[in-house]
């Protein structure tokens, strides 16, 4: 047999075994066919003794042959095969693709924004860094109010700190606008509070207030009303109790009933039947006076609520930290 014939032979015997075999074998076929000892070897090593025309056709056939093979060997140029493809079984239920879900307190917050962009409120934003003007001055906290305390208070420098509340954002939109303005201000604030079940360091304020001539109490009253039912379910009776705050007069913290006994005394409500959900009041006219508003001539209400504390008592959780683990056991329940 011609050099030239055992080449192809060769080349077609290797073919056939590697097809035939798993690819496993490969490395192996790769050593017995083109090692130091093998047939193909010892045909290019014995070139060097061939007739010059001669030398030149098996000199190109056996690299041809050579790189076709190694080609074949190392799975490159078209993988080659012989296991039949997995037969697609269209019987089988699918793999269940898991959807992530909106964090509570993003849901919480924009139910809330929701109920009140439905009741005519636009929607501001305000820093997270401010300065003591804007998260006490203007509001009408008086230099020594306790609130400015540095346990309260997380400052920067004397000037700035991470704002307590939401409240200076009232200040950033009545500076810049007349009334009327109905305005919520969602956002987070910070406090340097011990961390417990029921206090974290950062939370979430919603901030609203409506400035024109001739907004009463009354007004107060009915939106926060509208909004209690909305939020937390038709049934839910409201309770404005007096209280204070620098930057309101009157002021009032508004307590919903029970949403566990309804008003009949439990643990959850501590056996008072209600549960506080917010600070609010008709504002100050110190805090006109600060954006240059007349007080003779507009009126206005206020109010400001806690996100994490809504959310805990609609769903029943009984720890704030909750919300900021990111437990994926905790947060698949919502
Ligand atoms: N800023 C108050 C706080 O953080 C909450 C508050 C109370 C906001 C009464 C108001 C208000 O607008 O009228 O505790």
């Amino acid at each position: 047999m011609s050099i030239a014939d055992q080449l192809h032979e060769l080349e077609a015997t290797a073919r056939r075994e590697c097809e035939s075999g798993p690819a496993s074998e490969r490395p192996n076929l790769k050593v017995r066919y083109l090692g130091k000892k093998s047939r193909l070897n010892e045909i290019l090593r014995g070139l060097k003794d061939l007739p010059d025309e001669e030398r030149r056709a098996v000199g190109t056939l056996a690299n041809q042959v050579r790189d076709s093979l190694t080609a074949l060997f190392d799975g490159a140029a078209g993988e080659v095969t012989t296991e039949a493809p997995p037969k697609f079984d269209y019987t089988l239920p699918g793999r269940p693709v898991t959807r992530g879900t909106r964090h509570i307190l993003t849901r919480t917050m924009s139910e809330v924004i929701e109920i009140f962009y439905g009741m005519g409120f636009e929607i501001a934003e305000g820093p997270e860094i401010e300065t003591d003007y804007y998260n006490f001055g203007a509001l009408n906290f008086p230099p020594d109010h306790p609130a400015r305390d540095m346990q309260d208070t997380f400052f920067i420098t004397d000037e700035y700190l991470l704002r307590t509340h939401t409240s200076p954002v009232q200040i950033r939109v009545m500076e810049k606008r007349r009334p009327p303005v109905r305005v919520l201000a969602p956002g987070r604030v910070y406090r340097s509070e011990a961390i417990n079940a029921r206090s974290y360091c950062v939370f979430h304020q919603v901030e609203g207030f409506f400035v024109d001539t001739e907004v009463s109490f009354a007004d107060l009253k009915g939106v926060l009303t509208a909004f209690a039912q909305e939020f937390f379910g038709a049934d839910i009776k409201l309770r404005f109790r007096p209280s204070f705050f620098p930057f309101t007069e009157p002021s009032t913290e508004v307590d919903i009933s029970c949403l566990l006994c309804g008003g009949k005394g439990c643990q959850l409500c501590k056996h008072e039947g209600w549960l506080e959900i917010l600070g609010a009041g008709m504002i100050h006219p110190n805090v006109f006076a600060a954006v240059d508003y007349d007080p003779k001539v507009f009126s206005g209400y206020a109010f400001g609520m806690g996100v994490e504390r809504i959310a805990l008592l609609k769903h029943g959780i009984n720890d704030i930290r909750l919300l900021y683990e990111n437990d994926l056991r905790f947060l698949k329940q919502f």
